[in-house]
């Protein structure tokens, strides 16, 4: 890199030290590295930072969406309501048990959160569960969501993947599910937690997650358990100590990171107000939020693909969250008569800022800057 180039200004950056350093050692030092008595401790903690009773470790969001619908029991014939506004994986996981998905538009581009009202409209007799994601870490209206699944005899998942930490995320679902991928705002390079309401879900997940055997290497390995039955179709979506490990740590950080980010974020709001009225911030400064990505609108008209050469230009990385599910290749030939104009609308505007816990000030008015004459 030549030293008169800007350094870049990432997107995202986990956030690392000495302290995950150590815990991995300790783990290899330790002898024992698939799921034992740190996973144990990782979900202990997890649970309780987020006020439940019990959580689950698992090697990805994307495998404890799995888990919920699995585990719950929906499956062919079934339709789930989802949002196309969020990451292809929350869709994905209800194709992976033959149930069909109902996409449901977002309620407006400043709420760009799946449509209570429209949820209701495309409700039918076979539908059986709603997925809804918390998107950019703002909570959808949990209670007007529990109503309406309760009033329908509906499952209620929460896809949690941008939103731990947040007071009573997870706690009004009846299943939900965390990321701990490298870009979220706590990572263990891949990995996830589920929660399950029902004790009896809970241990189907439990059961599934490895195999669907009855008893586990370590219990096994220490003399508790001599073999295994297996009662139910299972996977391997076991988390591992190296990664509880390293999870155990950044749980720890994770208050602190979050106060972090939302420095930031509202930073950024006051500074683009400031400096750029024409872009918008969708939701209310006031909410609370994990303030996983700072996702911004721009102005009517705006070329989109040229803001983010140019921003590149200067160093500078952007992203959209997200290209809307149902216009995927893969989607579209299954779903071609879905019409939802506003996720459509808001899709087309999004562009995402740099936002992370390490971005400093001055790399904060740099992208402000560059976003002013990108655009
Ligand atoms: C909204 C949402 N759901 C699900 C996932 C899948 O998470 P994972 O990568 O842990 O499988 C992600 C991760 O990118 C996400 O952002």
């Amino acid at each position: 890199m030549n030293s008169t180039e800007p350094k870049l200004v990432s997107l995202c950056n986990p956030v690392l030290d000495e302290a995950e350093k150590e815990a991995v050692l300790h783990v290899i030092d330790g002898g024992w590295l698939s799921m034992g008595e740190r996973v144990s401790a990782f979900e202990d903690a997890f649970a309780a930072l987020h006020e439940v009773d019990q959580a689950l470790a698992v090697d990805s969001c994307t495998a404890g969406l799995h888990l919920c619908l699995a585990a719950t029991g929906i499956g062919p014939g079934d339709e789930v309501l989802v949002p196309s506004l969020t990451f292809v994986a929350t869709v994905n996981a209800v194709l992976y048990v033959g149930a069909r998905p109902i996409f449901v538009d977002i309620q407006s581009l400043a709420t760009p959160h799946i449509s209570i009202e429209e949820a209701e409209d495309k409700c039918t007799s076979r539908t059986r569960a709603v997925i809804v994601m918390h998107y950019g870490g703002y909570l959808v209206d949990l209670p007007a969501w529990r109503a309406f699944a309760d009033r329908r005899g509906l499952v209620l998942i929460e896809d949690a993947a941008h939103a731990p930490g947040v007071r009573e995320v997870g706690q009004w679902g009846d299943v939900a599910a965390f990321s701990f991928f490298a870009n979220k705002n706590m990572t263990t390079a891949e990995g996830g937690v589920v929660f399950a309401r029902d004790p009896a879900v809970l241990s189907r997940m439990r059961t599934m997650r490895s195999h669907g055997m009855t008893t586990g290497t370590l219990e096994r390995h220490r003399g508790h358990a001599s073999s295994y039955d297996v009662t139910i179709l299972g996977y391997n979506y076991r988390m591992d100590e190296i990664r509880a490990a390293i999870g155990l740590v950044q749980l720890e950080k994770l208050p602190r990171l979050n106060a972090q980010r939302n420095r930031l974020a509202s930073r950024y709001r006051q500074r683009l107000a400031e400096t750029v009225p024409g872009v918008s911030v969708p939701f209310g400064a006031e909410q609370e939020t994990a303030a996983h990505i700072m996702a911004v609108l721009l102005p009517e008209g705006a070329d989109r693909e040229n803001v983010m050469k140019r921003m590149r230009m200067e160093a500078i990385q952007t992203s959209i969250h997200y290209p809307p599910v149902h216009r995927f290749d893969f989607y579209r030939r299954s779903f071609r008569e879905v019409s939802l104009p506003v996720t459509d609308r808001f899709c087309a505007k999004e562009l995402t800022l740099p936002l992370h816990p390490g971005l400093g000030e001055k790399e904060l008015e740099r992208v402000i800057t560059a976003l002013g004459h990108s655009l």
